[in-house]
């Protein structure tokens, strides 16, 4: 499904160079040696590169200072021939995420997480979308579940997933509850729930008892069990008997997310171009 994605850009960056006399161009930046955020960084890269489109992956060493990161960035916001920044978090401790994400131009940050674009979802305006949550949305809808009026429950509510897929669901006229890690009696919130969202980052959070039977259930965790093995936040063996449709982990929201990366990156490339 994330491929059918990759080829709809596919088309987009052939039309957009044949109409703007230029390919759109995302740069993605890693701090340091994360073997999950390599794996990642990496993976983004080949899938731009899968699309047509430019990219270039910037490795900085673990012990960049803030002050010379935020150069970097300001370089290139000012690039008029680069359209979409990422910066790979977490980042090294002794670098202020917050005033990175800020440090990004709004225009250019295909993330989703600049505060303009954060507000712009929860007001309802024309905004970048962040990638998983964007990826989570469309892998509902490739069910054909209608979400207006059904119970949407969101286990987790971190600022990349949890709230704004939260408000995405909204957006459809789910009726949406976001549970977390002090909700009590958390089985019972998720048995209501014909669509169950779980980014909460533990292995084995949800099970099949806590699953409603016939529910759509989307796993954006990403895991290592104890042999080391990539596993999600939900049980699968025990929760997939149970629910209509289970995203697998990996390659069920992971894929999905660079794809959208890539959507984003034409759709910041589009807002700068069509201006
Ligand atoms: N680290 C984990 N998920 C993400 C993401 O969606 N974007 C960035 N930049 N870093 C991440």
């Amino acid at each position: 499904m994330s491929l059918q994605v990759k080829d709809e850009v596919k088309a987009d960056v052939l039309a957009l160079e044949a109409r703007y006399g230029r390919k759109p161009c995302l740069v993605v930046i890693i701090v340091g040696e994360n073997p999950a955020s390599q794996v990642y960084v990496r993976n983004k890269v080949k899938a731009a590169a899968y699309t047509g489109m430019e990219s270039r992956l910037e490795e900085l060493p673990a012990g960049i200072s803030e002050e010379a990161l935020l150069s970097q960035i300001a370089q290139l916001n000012a690039d008029p021939l680069v359209d979409g920044i990422l910066v790979q978090l977490p980042l090294p401790k002794h670098i202020n995420e917050e005033k990175v994400i800020d440090a990004i131009a709004r225009e250019k940050d295909v993330d989703g997480f600049h505060p303009g674009n954060v507000a712009g979802l929860w007001l309802g305006k024309d905004c970048i979308v962040p990638c998983t949550p964007a990826g989570i949305m469309r892998l509902i809808d490739s069910t054909g579940i209608e979400l207006k009026g059904k119970n949407a429950v969101v286990v987790g509510r971190s600022n990349i997933v949890g709230k704004p897929v939260a408000k995405l669901l909204l957006d459809r006229h789910a009726t949406v509850t976001i549970a977390h890690s002090r909700t009590a009696d958390l089985g019972a919130v998720c048995r209501t729930a014909d669509v169950l969202v779980v980014a909460v980052g533990k292995a084995g959070v949800v099970t099949g008892s806590m699953v409603k039977p016939g529910a759509v259930v989307i796993d954006v965790g990403m895991n290592r069990d104890a042999e080391g093995k990539l596993c999600g936040d939900v049980d699968f063996p025990s929760a997939q008997p149970v629910a209509s449709w289970i995203t697998p982990v990996p390659g069920g929201v992971g894929p999905m997310t660079i794809a959208m990366l890539m959507k984003n990156t034409i759709a910041c490339f589009l807002s700068r171009e069509a201006r």
